[in-house]
């Protein structure tokens, strides 16, 4: 039961008691009608400390078989991606030498389109009994969980990979190890226009019964 719950800040303490099920019309409306909102229409405010520490925290209460924890996260505020922007920059530079500067600099800006950018870093122990199937998969799980509780918590998001996903420059200075991948880039700030519904799966085509 809730009441049972130490005030711990961040949520229940290890061996606490915690309920089953909750029912709450909110999350299942919160869910349905969820939307990303694309980085280009994110803005200021983005989440505050606490409130970053709050949507990272649920983030990471994400399934995980044989608790592997197979993610990290790498959170960019302020400045911090404006020197991401060079890294971005040097690794654009390199695969398109011919680029002109206005691309360029578009290139170096990616992660000013909002006050908070978190990597999710997919983290695989490939000696774990745990298959990397399932470790990656958690890694989503946690990307999933990020968005919600920003939501949640009043901030729009976009789970975006692009082109920098991959780039092995950007990885390395990341400092992603052999086993790391990024899974997504979640882009945390608020909404410069509501988004639209877009097209959803035809439940019919994607549901049967064994
Ligand atoms: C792993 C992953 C990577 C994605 N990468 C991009 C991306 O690079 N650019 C983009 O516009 N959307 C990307 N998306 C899609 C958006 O995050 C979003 O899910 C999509 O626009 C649908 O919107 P919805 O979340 O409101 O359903 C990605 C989604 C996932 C799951």
């Amino acid at each position: 039961m809730q009441k049972n719950l130490r005030p711990s800040g961040l949520g229940p303490q290890l061996g606490d008691p915690l309920p089953a099920s909750r029912a709450s019309a909110e999350t299942l409306a919160l869910m349905r009608l969820r939307r990303s909102t694309p980085a280009d229409c994110l803005n200021d405010p983005g989440p505050d400390e606490p409130t970053l520490a709050s949507i990272l925290t649920i983030a990471a209460r994400a399934p995980d078989h044989r608790r592997v924890t197979p993610f990290r996260f790498v959170v960019f505020e302020g400045d911090a991606r404006i020197r991401f922007g060079g890294v971005l920059r040097e690794a654009f530079i390199a695969r398109e030498p011919d680029a002109d500067e206005k691309k360029i600099a578009c290139e170096q800006r990616r992660f000013l389109r909002a006050p908070v950018v978190v990597a999710v870093i997919s983290k695989v122990d490939r000696n774990h009994r745990t298959p990397e199937w399932e470790q990656i998969l958690t890694a989503g799980a946690a990307c999933q969980n990020m968005l919600i509780a920003a939501s949640a918590e009043g901030f729009a998001a976009q789970w975006i990979t692009e082109w920098y996903a991959y780039d092995a420059r950007v990885l390395a200075a990341l400092g992603l190890d052999r086993n790391e991948r990024v899974a997504g880039y979640i882009y945390i700030g608020s909404a410069k226009a509501d988004p639209k519904e877009r097209a959803r799966p035809v439940m019919a085509q994607i549901v049967t019964r064994f």
